[in-house]
């Protein structure tokens, strides 16, 4: 029984944790992971009608084909300019930051590439990832060349829609809300009964109560026992070995 409700807690916590980018603005839950292509043939791709141009992305990952045409490592933007037959790193994800909008639910993720762009510096990429409605098909309306228009020299801009989910509810804390609801109920259907039924008195009214007061010993076990199966070094105070 112990160990039943010791197990459902850690559970919980590691699934409202969870392992996941995330970035939250304006009330939205952003999950960056989830539009994480895996690293297959596939990649988002744009061409620019004016210039022809390609580019090739991923989030939060390598591009295909970035990773094999271009020299900078992990690159996860490139330019392809059919003219010249060439690509250009425009940035990898072992170089960026993410930072949510401030006037309306989105984030900008951007990319800094390691190779050079002349004497300006690094070629940069700014992901803008605008919340359209939920059901919304992550897509791209529109790219900011650097030499376009009102384009940045050695940066380009990539403006897309992606569906966004509101922050206020997950899976997780679902679960985490049906537990503490049990919970109360077990606390006040336990102590009634030791009131009414068992006519205890004082703190003997709350259900269980040794075990409780044993509570956070037991936590503190689980999670040096996790700890030590992760790091495999054994410290399972109180547990005999499985
Ligand atoms: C991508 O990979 C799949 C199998 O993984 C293959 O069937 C497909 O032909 C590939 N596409 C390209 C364009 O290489
Ligand atoms: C590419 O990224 C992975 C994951 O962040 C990292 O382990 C690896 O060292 C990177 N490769 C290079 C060449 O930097
Ligand atoms: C990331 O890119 C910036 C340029 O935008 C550069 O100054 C910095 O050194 C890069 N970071 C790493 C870890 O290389």
């Amino acid at each position: 029984m112990k160990f039943i409700i010791v197990g459902i807690f850690l559970i919980s916590l590691m699934i409202a944790s969870g392992n996941a980018v995330t970035v939250t603005s304006k009330g939205v839950e952003i999950d960056l992971s989830a539009f994480t292509l895996p690293l297959t043939n596939t990649s988002y791709s744009y061409t620019v009608q004016e210039t022809k141009n390609i580019y090739y992305f991923n989030i939060m990952d390598q591009a295909v084909p970035c990773d094999t045409k271009v020299g900078d490592k992990n690159s996860s933007v490139c330019q392809y300019i059919p003219g010249q037959s060439k690509y250009y790193s425009f940035g990898s994800f072992n170089n960026y930051t993410v930072s949510p909008f401030t006037d309306e639910p989105g984030a900008s993720i951007s990319y800094s590439s390691f190779t050079n762009c002349g004497k300006v510096g690094f070629r940069t990429t700014f992901l803008q990832l605008s919340c359209a409605k939920p059901n919304t098909q992550f897509e791209v309306t529109s790219v900011v060349e650097p030499q376009s228009t009102g384009g940045v020299a050695c940066q380009l801009t990539i403006n897309i829609n992606i569906p966004c989910k509101s922050t206020f509810i997950g899976g997780g804390w679902i679960f985490i809300i049906v537990i503490l609801s049990v919970a109360v109920l077990y606390i006040i259907v336990g102590s009634i009964i030791n009131w009414k039924v068992r006519h205890q008195h004082g703190s003997q009214i709350f259900p269980n109560i040794e075990f409780w007061k044993n509570f956070g010993c037991l936590i503190k076990d689980g999670v040096f026992f996790i700890k030590g199966k992760i790091t495999r070094t054994p410290h399972t105070p109180g547990y005999e070995q499985i």
